[in-house]
């Protein structure tokens, strides 16, 4: 299903890589960079990865429906790299809605999806990862939240293996996705879910929204129980609340 490999030792962004080659005429195809100088973060924020400190790639993916169909994939994406790196022996991964993956609420990497092309009922889709490998002191230290990296977690396996574990149970994912949508993933993915339980902030636009996580809907949107009942949520950002 992989029609494009490129490898590079520097680039802007690898989504950037996809998204473009996408308007380009390719169907799908993986874009990874050891070195990023224009990374992007979700929510309009840098991804800044200093050389060797993180595995950055994006999948370029054309999926045959319009953008609606795809308010669950992050949470699926999620939900593959969390399985993958299960069969690389780490197994202690959280999922925080939408997408990044935490172990004991520090950030081991996060999920970056971009679309265009949501005209004719076709979506070309880059979905963009980023996994701590081996962070610098002096960068944690900076950080606005807690982060952990794969060296921290010992882990010991090579990057392109994990590379390549990532890119073929998330390849699977994408091809249950795209037949089933997110529901049958749904249990798995509360499995996982790092915040279920727990009362959290969640700050949507200019709102701020205070309750306890319940988990997810089959579409993928998160459920709260706030001081109104219960509430779903489509977007935001969300955090543990501190008493
Ligand atoms: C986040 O947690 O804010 C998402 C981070 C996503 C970073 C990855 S690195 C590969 C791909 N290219 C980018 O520019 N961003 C994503």
């Amino acid at each position: 299903r992989l029609g494009q490999l490129v490898l590079t030792v520097e680039t802007d962004s690898t989504n950037t890589r996809a998204l473009d080659a996408m308007q380009a005429g390719l169907t799908t195809g993986l874009f990874a960079s050891e070195y990023q100088h224009s990374g992007r973060g979700r929510r309009g924020r840098q991804w800044v990865s200093p050389l060797g400190s993180s595995l950055c790639f994006s999948l370029a993916w054309r999926f045959n429906s319009g953008a609606a169909a795809l308010e669950g994939l992050s949470l699926a994406v999620g939900l593959a790299l969390q399985q993958a790196l299960a069969q690389e022996g780490l197994v202690n991964i959280g999922l925080k809605w939408p997408n990044d993956l935490l172990v004991n609420d520090a950030k081991l990497g996060g999920i970056l999806i971009e679309l265009s092309g949501d005209a004719a009922g076709e979506c070309q889709v880059a979905i963009g990862i980023g996994l701590n490998v081996q962070l610098p002191e002096a960068m944690v230290e900076q950080l606005d939240q807690p982060c952990v990296d794969l060296t921290q977690l010992g882990y010991s396996g090579s990057k392109t293996q994990l590379l390549a574990t990532v890119v073929s149970e998330l390849i699977h994912m994408l091809e249950r996705f795209e037949t089933s949508g997110f529901a049958p993933l749904r249990s798995a993915w509360e499995e996982a879910n790092a915040f279920r339980g727990r009362e959290v902030a969640l700050t949507s636009g200019p709102r701020r929204y205070e309750g306890v996580c319940l988990g997810v809907t089959d579409q993928g949107g998160l459920r709260l129980q706030t001081s109104a009942g219960q509430e779903v949520f489509h977007g935001g950002e969300m955090s543990v609340r501190l008493q």
